[in-house]
């Protein structure tokens, strides 16, 4: 897209923090009319001061909220980024609601939100819509399951979407970061910047403006490229490889989480 970008619309959830934010920042930099939504709190209206953004306060669950933030908006861009990770613990001692809500933010309202603007770009024809899947969606950690199974689905409902807008000059980008420095992390491990310690502090993670870069290489690309699936990894992490994980008496499985 280049400088057609400017003045264009975009739609960013989660952003408020970390990946979302830096995602507002660049976009609104490069004089898109970016649309922000997150909670109604201090971050949201941090980003706002710093960018100019239109902020939509609302929780992304609430679909009547969300109709009447941005139905009727025709968007360009979509960052389906917004996402939640629960305490890290065995799938078992999950707490149902904790199920439904992980389920809730990251898989069904980037669904609604898809629903709501698709539309838009479908009468212009043209348009691209992200999702911020995660790497824990092609290879599950322990104690996060549910978070895993819901990036799971949204890649699978990315690809899927692909399919039906086959034919149209609408792109479909799935992102699946490793270990991104923001505080997502937080109080999956407890709060206290347990995160920073265990995740960060040693350890070269990828940057949420790094995330920002290459959606901005996504939207750069001739409008006849689409890049369909992209991981976003630390250079200094893997995931897979050959190892086998087993349990015994005597060499019990070290259970951690995290990606
Ligand atoms: N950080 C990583 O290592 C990593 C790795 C792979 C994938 N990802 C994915 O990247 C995306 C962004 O994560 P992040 O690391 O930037 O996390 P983050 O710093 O925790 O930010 C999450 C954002 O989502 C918003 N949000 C959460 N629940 C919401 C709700 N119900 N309604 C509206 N907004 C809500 C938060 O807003 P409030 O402040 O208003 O709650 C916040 O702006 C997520 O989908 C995450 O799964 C992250």
């Amino acid at each position: 897209m280049g400088n057609e970008l400017v003045g264009r619309v975009a739609l960013v959830t989660g952003a408020s923090r970390g990946i979302g934010a830096a995602v507002v920042r660049s976009l609104s930099k490069r004089g898109m009319e970016v649309h922000a939504v997150a909670l109604d709190d201090n971050d949201l209206a941090r980003v706002v001061d710093e960018t100019g953004c239109r902020p939509h306060g609302l929780d992304l669950r609430d679909l009547n909220a969300l109709r009447a933030a941005i139905g009727g908006v025709d968007f360009d861009v979509v960052i389906n980024n917004a996402g939640v990770l629960p305490t890290l613990e065995p799938f078992n001692e999950n707490d149902p609601e904790v199920i439904d809500r992980t389920l809730d933010v990251n898989l069904r309202a980037a669904l609604q939100v898809t629903r709501l603007t698709l539309p838009g770009m479908q009468r212009h024809d043209r348009g691209h819509l992200f999702y911020l899947g995660s790497i824990a969606g092609k290879h599950p950690t322990p104690n996060s399951a549910v978070y895993a199974a819901s990036k799971a689905a949204l890649h699978v409902f990315a690809e899927g979407l692909r399919c039906d807008l086959l034919g149209s000059n609408i792109r479909v980008t799935t992102l699946m970061p490793g270990r991104v420095q923001t505080q997502l992390y937080d109080d999956a491990l407890g709060g206290n910047n347990a995160a920073e310690q265990a995740l960060y502090q040693d350890f070269e993670a990828v940057q949420p403006d790094d995330v920002a870069t290459v959606i901005n290489t996504a939207l750069d690309m001739p409008h006849n490229v689409d890049l369909t699936a992209i991981e976003v990894l630390p250079t200094k992490q893997i995931f897979g490889g050959s190892s086998i994980a087993h349990e015994s008496k005597t060499h019990p499985i070290r259970r951690q989480g995290g990606s």
